[in-house]
């Protein structure tokens, strides 16, 4: 029997027309703080401008976090993020924390971010915008028309299975990690790479290891009785190192890919090479699924970059990947498409005016740092007019 997936706790008491909408904002390490800033710049833009009124309800998060309590996220602050609507997220990480031997890590902030909310379902979008074609390393007719999202599981496989352990044997140190999926836990998943392909080219393509893992022929069997239900989307298997190779000789074919945790984490950093930079790259993840224009689902909102510690401090890291999951956020969990659009359309515009950071800075382009890449798109959304 399959459960009601849309049934969602959080969100269910958001009326439409609400204007009152409370996020935590955890900055988190390195160049988290900033990029993050400049989302919040954009989203006070969008809240002057459409009139919702965003309170941000501020918390640490990983490295920083640790050296102040310890621990990287501190009780007290995931409840915080639990009674807000939703959560934004900048990076963490650093070389300060990255001792092997370590006792705690700042990723255990966002991993348990990420468990402890039920946020199993990771949209990561990788649109190639015209402007930026000639700053991938790729060729501009290999990625040209690439629009594709990949749907990664995210809070199973190698990351949260049982057993998880280092251990001394007589015959030396071992360690395992376990990739467990139940068929509930797979069905979730690939019901949202489903509901999100029927949004848009109604392709699908579900990406296992069939051909050596238990849990990828378990994957493969409950994709496929899932499709069922989804008549009008095409659905394909592919095996995870074809689909490595299929991303950069034919990306274009690609509509929704779906696949578990460790797979999806590897996939969507190559698949941001073709959109030019990570720093371009959003992501939302949600604890329920998203149903066509009536979306509000909890989730969590954050680029898909690292905390990039050699490029912190300085005003020079792309905020854009952190903006567009801003707008995310509008979408997805308060179902405000019309401000969505809008930042989208702000982000395209300050582009096509030829501003660029670092990182997909191109001869003849104008380069900005941080906060005037913010400031610009914050005051295009300001000016332009509603639509
Ligand atoms: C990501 C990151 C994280 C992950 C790290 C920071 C734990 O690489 O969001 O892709 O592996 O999921
Ligand atoms: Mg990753």
């Amino acid at each position: 029997m399959l459960a009601d997936w849309s049934n969602i706790p959080r969100r269910n008491w958001l009326r439409d027309g609400e204007v009152e909408f409370h996020i935590a904002a955890l900055l988190g390490d390195g160049v988290g703080p900033e990029v993050a800033t400049e989302a919040i710049r954009v989203l006070q833009a969008v809240g002057q401008k459409f009139g919702h009124n965003f309170h941000f309800h501020h918390g640490l998060i990983g490295g920083t976090a640790i050296d102040v309590h310890g621990v990287a996220l501190t009780e007290e602050k995931l409840e915080m993020c639990r009674s807000c609507d939703a959560v934004l997220l900048g990076a963490v990480g650093g070389p300060k924390w990255d001792d092997p031997k370590a006792k705690v890590r700042p990723e255990d902030g966002l991993l348990a971010l990420r468990k402890e909310l039920g946020l199993f379902a990771n949209l990561r979008p990788v649109k190639v915008l015209p402007m930026l074609v000639n700053s991938t390393t790729l060729k501009p007719e290999v990625i040209k028309n690439v629009d594709l999202m990949v749907v990664r599981e995210l809070t199973g496989g190698l990351y949260f299975g049982q057993p998880k352990k280092q251990w001394h044997s007589p015959e030396g140190r071992l360690a395992v990690d376990t990739m467990a999926y139940s068929e509930q836990e797979v069905e979730r998943i690939v019901r949202v790479g489903f509901e999100i392909a029927l949004m848009r080219r109604k392709k699908l393509t579900s990406v296992d290891k069939a051909n050596v893992l238990e849990s990828s022929r378990l994957w493969r069997q409950v994709a496929t009785e899932v499709s069922a239900d989804y008549p009008n989307v095409e659905l394909e298997h592919m095996l995870v190192d074809a689909c490595a190779m299929r991303l950069i000789q034919r990306p274009s074919q690609f509509d929704v890919i779906v696949t578990e945790n460790t797979f999806g984490d590897i996939l969507t950093d190559e698949a941001s090479m073709l959109a030019g930079s990570m720093g371009m790259l959003p992501s939302a993840s949600l604890a329920g699924i998203p149903r066509g224009s009536t979306s509000k689902a909890f989730g969590m909102y954050e680029p898909i970059h690292g905390s990039a510690p050699s490029r912190a401090g300085q005003n020079i890291a792309n905020p854009i990947a952190t903006i567009l999951s801003a707008a995310m956020m509008l979408r997805y969990s308060f179902n405000l498409v019309t401000e969505a659009e809008a930042v989208e359309k702000a982000v395209v515009a300050v582009l096509e005016d030829g501003y660029r950071t670092y990182d997909i800075m191109e001869e003849g382009k104008c380069k900005v740092g941080t906060r005037e890449m913010g400031q610009l798109i914050a005051e295009r959304i300001t000016k332009e007019d509603k639509t």
